[in-house]
């Protein structure tokens, strides 16, 4: 049984050594290739639940031809603004992108020929579970092996200029599911009291 086991270990350690091993790409390596644009003006206010979102991205034209030509996969991400990041650990940036927190959203994930250059865009509506904050859109270009190998984003570098925010859904939802909660209980306690009446009646 010990041996069993110390044999799966060494072959799990030495498989670490010949696979090429993921997660280890760091932002600072990736090239900015991608050109992404967003509807949302600079500080404009968008409500979770309701406002939609259009996000447009292709390749930076100016580019050499084949600078493209390991992308695989573009996935692009809803991403918080350094102010939103403050006192806030679980949405840190790391340049290890494994363990970067800055963008947790995900709004689509298409495949990128590189045969075909034309820019793609895709309608996204602020899911509700997407808590107040202050945001940029980001597209990562992804290889076969499903590695990080170019970005974009709609910010600057230091993720300060045109920047917009998201504010949790408003009163008249809150309203809604509050009556929605007292339904429940309402019918969860005539159902209750319904019982208790049959009991009574039975004795
Ligand atoms: C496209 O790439 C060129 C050359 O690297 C750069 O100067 C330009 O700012 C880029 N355009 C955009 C919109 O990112
Ligand atoms: C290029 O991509 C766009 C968006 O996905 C698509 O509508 C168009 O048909 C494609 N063109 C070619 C030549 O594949």
């Amino acid at each position: 049984m010990m041996t069993a086991r110390a044999l799966l270990l060494a072959s799990l350690v030495l498989s670490c050594f010949l696979l090429p091993c993921y997660g280890t790409v760091l932002f600072s390596s990736l090239q900015r290739t991608l050109v992404v644009t967003a509807s949302p003006t600079s500080q404009q206010v968008l409500e979770a639940g309701v406002d939609k979102i259009t996000v447009t991205w292709g390749l930076n034209q100016t580019l050499p031809a084949g600078v493209d030509s390991t992308y695989k996969t573009i996935k692009v991400k809803l991403c918080y603004a350094p102010v939103s990041q403050v006192d806030r650990p679980w949405r840190k940036t790391v340049d290890l992108l494994k363990k970067d927190r800055t963008c947790q959203h995900k709004i689509a994930a298409r495949p990128y020929n590189p045969a075909n250059r034309t820019s793609q865009s895709v309608d996204w509506t602020v899911q509700r579970d997407v808590p107040a904050a202050t945001y940029f859109i980001r597209a990562y270009a992804y290889d076969a092996d499903e590695k990080e190998v170019a970005y974009g984003q709609t910010t600057d570098a230091k993720r300060t200029t045109n920047l917009f925010q998201v504010q949790a859904i408003s009163g008249r939802h809150t309203t809604i599911d509050i009556c929605s909660i007292c339904f429940s209980v309402f019918s969860v306690v005539s159902l209750f009291g319904f019982f208790y009446n049959e009991k009574r009646k039975a004795h």
